[in-house]
């Protein structure tokens, strides 16, 4: 057999190795987007490159407190906490693979806004402008965290922040 054919044949088998493998991962990946609860009750819709980095957010994000809206935090804070996961607010999140973590980086950087040059990176929502910023004029507990959202947005753990009641 001549080398060069080996090699064309080699290439061919590489692409449907590839084409095969992609397409395991994307029908897997779908497979849990229907799975997933929370995602199906989800007020705020998002586009449809994003719909699958939204549910592995929701997926990965809401099993210790409430899946944070990327709104109220800066895309730097999203970063880092993405790029830390073994350093988590004193806690490990074991198991986030990195193509979840491509995928939910992707997510959260379209739907959250970046801080101003030579503004500080908070790391907690109570030290995050955007987060006052779409409180404008409420009442809010001192200090605010993850656990006090539910006081006014009863279905905050559906990842639901518009209904106030
Ligand atoms: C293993 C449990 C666990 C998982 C899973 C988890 N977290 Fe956390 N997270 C914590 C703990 C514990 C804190 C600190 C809570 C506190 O101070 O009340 C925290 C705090 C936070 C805060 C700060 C909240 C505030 O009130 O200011 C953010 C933001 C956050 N996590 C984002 C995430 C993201 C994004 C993911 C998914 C990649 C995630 N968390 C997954 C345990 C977890
Ligand atoms: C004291 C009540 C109160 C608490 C506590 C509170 N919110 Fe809100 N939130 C509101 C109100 C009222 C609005 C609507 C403000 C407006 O539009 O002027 C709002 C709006 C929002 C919005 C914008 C919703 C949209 O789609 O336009 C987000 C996101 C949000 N809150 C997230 C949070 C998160 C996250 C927490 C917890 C860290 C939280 N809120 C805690 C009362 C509260």
């Amino acid at each position: 057999m001549k080398p060069i054919k080996n090699k064309k044949r080699y290439l061919l088998l590489t692409i449907a190795i590839i084409t095969i493998g992609w397409s395991t991962i994307m029908g897997s990946l779908t497979a849990k987007v229907m799975a997933n609860p929370i995602g199906s009750k989800s007020v705020d819709k998002v586009a449809d490159n994003y719909r699958v980095g939204k549910e592995l957010y929701l997926e990965n994000c809401s099993t210790c407190h409430i899946a944070i809206p990327p709104a109220v935090l800066p895309t730097e804070t999203w970063k880092t906490i993405l790029e830390n996961p073994l350093n988590h607010y004193g806690t490990r999140l074991e198991g986030i693979i990195r193509f979840n973590q491509v995928l939910m980086w992707q997510y959260l950087s379209t739907y959250s806004r970046p801080i101003s040059v030579n503004e500080r990176e908070p790391k907690f929502i109570a030290q995050s402008r955007y987060f006052f910023a779409l409180h404008p004029g409420v009442d809010l507990p001192s200090p605010v965290g993850h656990t006090s959202c539910v006081e006014c947005h009863s279905r905050a753990s559906e990842f639901d922040f518009r209904t106030l009641d």
